[in-house]
């Protein structure tokens, strides 16, 4: 580390949180009162580079990395991330130290560093700040015989997914995290809200709820176990217990798909409903998706600029959705196939595929509702429509833009005999539905939930072209690495 030359003019900031009123308490109080011992006059506060519009003007110390150098004669112009964003600072060779200039001239890509400088406005610059460099501490220098491995230059996707735990630092994704960390929060956050009690089901089960040929096995002290699929089964047990209820957790599907939407470990957030019917199902599913998606346009406005979003596409993600039955969809679908804008015709009663879904959801600005699929290519616990048993009280959320399904639900059978009679039909082992059967011995009622996978949303809402950019480190049928 290197001391702080003593004729240094850094500007005196005054400690008290009193005599700071702009500074956020949240950000800037900890780092204040750790430093409190020191005299106040020569340690410039930590701030942080989201937060320098409360600095302008002051000298601060951000603690981040280097994200790209550039030189123009005397001038340096080094950019700093710290996690919040980026800030170009400049330091000149007269505005420093010789040995602060020579430390910043030749810093490497991805260094750790303390930088101390004076925040200035600046219309051109991104975040509307640069940072006049004052000193420069570095932490940890990335030498160049081993330089950082990700340059600013293009790299394939493999590549980037081989060294996804330092990928994950570009400002690209790191906004993506952010997306996603504001998804997740505002998805629990409606919940919350709205009377729902958050239940964890368990992760280890013993029998499958999405169907057996997508399950991880796993040893259980000798016995078969599974990792879970879906919550669903046992916050329907809870929700018979509390009214409303919701999970939210890490859920495995063993799919040997390679696609853009498919994962192996994937997060679901999952709503369950005593009483409740499809048409009240579809009523919570518009209102939860337009909750995430206005709070993402209102939260994270500056992560959208960092990923070129397109926002007006998502403010129109507002109620109501249009809802649209199965039967319609198939009737849009083959009319699609006539003018030729899809390939092949499409045969009633089978489960719609990706080129489908993408067409379909292309159809529409806001999510839609495809509802009343054929019970058969539908899981054995949905409950049939009564106007025609041959269809299921289900929904298909599909994502507009081309993304296809994000959320899928359903009214859940109610009835003991029905339920008994659909587990042997789909040849599941009885003795482990015995607890999901008494949820139909004891107190029986309509009710209904849905599950939304947060990989597919973040896609949507942050426009990917594939779901292994939106989770920090994704498990697809080829990588388990890092
Ligand atoms: O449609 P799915 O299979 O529904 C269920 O699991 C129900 N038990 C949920 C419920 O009713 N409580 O999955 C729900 C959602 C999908 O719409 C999708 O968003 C996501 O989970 N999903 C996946 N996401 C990434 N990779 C995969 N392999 C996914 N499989 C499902
Ligand atoms: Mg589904």
């Amino acid at each position: 580390m290197r001391p702080q030359p003593s004729s240094q003019p850094i500007r005196v900031i005054l400690k008290s949180p009193a005599a700071a009123p702009n500074q956020p308490p949240k950000e800037a109080m900890p780092e204040e009162s750790a430093t409190a011992s020191t005299p106040a006059a020569q340690t410039p506060p930590v701030a942080t580079i989201a937060t320098l519009a409360q600095h302008d003007g002051q000298t601060v110390t951000l603690r981040g990395w280097l994200y790209n150098l550039r030189e123009s004669g005397k001038l340096l112009f080094p950019i700093f991330r710290d996690g919040t964003g980026t800030v170009q600072g400049v330091a000149h060779v007269k505005s420093v130290t010789p040995a602060v200039f020579e430390a910043l001239k030749t810093l490497t890509q991805e260094s750790s560093v303390i930088v101390t400088g004076r925040v200035r406005a600046d219309q051109r610059a991104p975040g509307g700040f640069e940072l006049d460099v004052v000193d420069l501490q570095v932490v940890q220098r990335v030498p160049e015989s081993a330089p950082y491995p990700i340059s600013l230059k293009e790299h394939g996707v493999d590549f980037l997914m081989e060294h996804r735990h330092l990928w994950v630092r570009s400002p690209r994704q790191s906004a993506i995290l952010r997306i996603r960390a504001e998804i997740m929060r505002a998805a629990a956050e409606y919940f919350d809200q709205n009377g729902f009690i958050r239940t964890d089901p368990p992760i280890l089960t013993p029998a499958a709820c999405e169907g057996t040929s997508t399950l991880f096995p796993v040893d259980y002290f000798g016995d078969p176990a599974f990792l879970t699929q879906s919550g669903q089964l046992y916050i329907e047990s809870t929700a018979l217990a509390l009214g409303k209820v919701y999970s939210f957790g890490p859920t495995f599907r063993a799919e040997k798909s390679k696609t853009r939407r498919h994962l192996t470990e994937f997060w679901m957030i999952e709503p369950e409903v005593a009483f409740m019917d499809l048409d009240g199902l579809l009523v919570l599913a518009e209102n939860f998706l337009s909750h995430i998606v206005q709070s993402v346009l209102k939260n994270r406005a500056p992560e959208l600029a960092v990923i070129g979003r397109d926002r007006a596409k998502l403010e129109a993600i507002l109620p109501p959705f249009p809802r649209v039955t199965y039967d319609d969809a198939v009737a849009l679908l083959n009319a699609a196939h006539k003018t030729g804008q899809l390939e092949s015709p499409f045969e009633y009663g089978n489960d719609f595929g990706s080129p489908d879904e993408t067409w379909l959801s292309s159809q529409f600005d806001r999510p839609v509702m495809v509802n009343r699929y054929p019970a058969n290519v539908k899981a054995f616990y949905m409950e049939p429509d009564p106007k025609d048993p041959r269809l299921a009280l289900c929904v298909d959320v599909l994502a507009p833009e081309g993304y296809g399904e994000i959320i899928g639900g359903s009214q859940r059978v109610s009835s003991y005999e029905l339920l008994s009679s659909r587990i042997g039909e789909h040849q599941l082992p009885r003795q482990a539905f015995e607890w999901y059967l008494d949820l139909r011995r004891y107190g029986s009622v309509p009710h209904s939930g849905f599950g939304m996978g947060i990989e597919r949303a973040v896609a949507w809402i942050c426009g990917l072209d594939h779901v292994r950019e939106t989770i920090p480190f994704a498990r697809t049928l080829h990588r388990i690495y890092p």
